[in-house]
């Protein structure tokens, strides 16, 4: 199982203002291009894969949009307008404080902060770094949860406090990304390493 979370800082959860974000300092339509990376194939779904979005621009909780590559329901396209129609319906329908909803989509909106939907996935948390050691000197990584921001940096003293708990860091290349292009280079380097393994096992 393969996870992202995406912390959003400057993203709102109020559906209607999420949309009108799109082109402005909110910039929602990073988003779609995270989910089309994240969860599209050419031809599918990636079923072995979730992304998180966490929506902090709140006046009460964040929002965590969980989408599954499982339970993927219909999209109206994979453009940025159907994409972030998809997910604006789902925060109306997470709107609620205590809220825990599935939209029509498959998506799912909850209440809930960023440290405890960490503390809630099963897997090994990954922090995105470009400082950090490259990613295809890594070890073996087993249900990973890979953790990044959008385009507005993780806050200094975050990044800190979970590096000094011990969280593994990996970077993609010595150039700053867009988040999505991130999710595209972490996808290949599992697929690559996923075929790799099964084909040695043939041998
Ligand atoms: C657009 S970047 C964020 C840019 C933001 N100005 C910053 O410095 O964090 C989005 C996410 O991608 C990650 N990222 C970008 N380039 C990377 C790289 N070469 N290796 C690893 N992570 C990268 C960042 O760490 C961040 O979490």
């Amino acid at each position: 199982m393969r996870q992202f979370v995406i912390r959003c800082r400057s993203t709102p959860v109020h559906a209607e203002r999420f949309l009108r974000t799109v082109g402005r300092a909110g910039h929602s339509e990073y988003l779609a291009h995270i989910l089309v990376a994240g969860l599209f194939l050419a031809k599918g779904h990636r079923e072995d894969t979730s992304v998180h979005l966490v929506l902090e621009k709140s006046r009460d909780l964040p929002r965590v949009l969980s989408i599954s590559g499982a339970s993927l329901g219909s999209l109206a396209g994979l453009n940025e307008s159907s994409i972030l129609g998809a997910l604006a319906d789902a925060l109306l329908a997470g709107a609620g404080r205590g809220s825990d909803a599935v939209s029509g989509a498959g998506i799912r909106c909850r209440a809930l902060s960023f440290e405890r939907l960490l503390g809630e996935l099963a897997g090994a948390p990954i922090l995105l770094d470009k400082d950090g050691p490259d990613v295809r000197e890594s070890a073996v990584i087993v249900d990973p949860i890979f953790v990044m921001t959008d385009h507005t940096p993780m806050p200094a003293k975050v990044r800190k406090s979970m590096i000094s708990r011990g969280i593994a860091r990996v970077s993609v290349g010595p150039r700053t990304l867009h988040a999505s292009q991130v999710v595209v280079l972490l996808h290949n380097e599992m697929d690559r390493r996923a075929s790799f393994a099964t084909s040695r096992i043939e041998e």
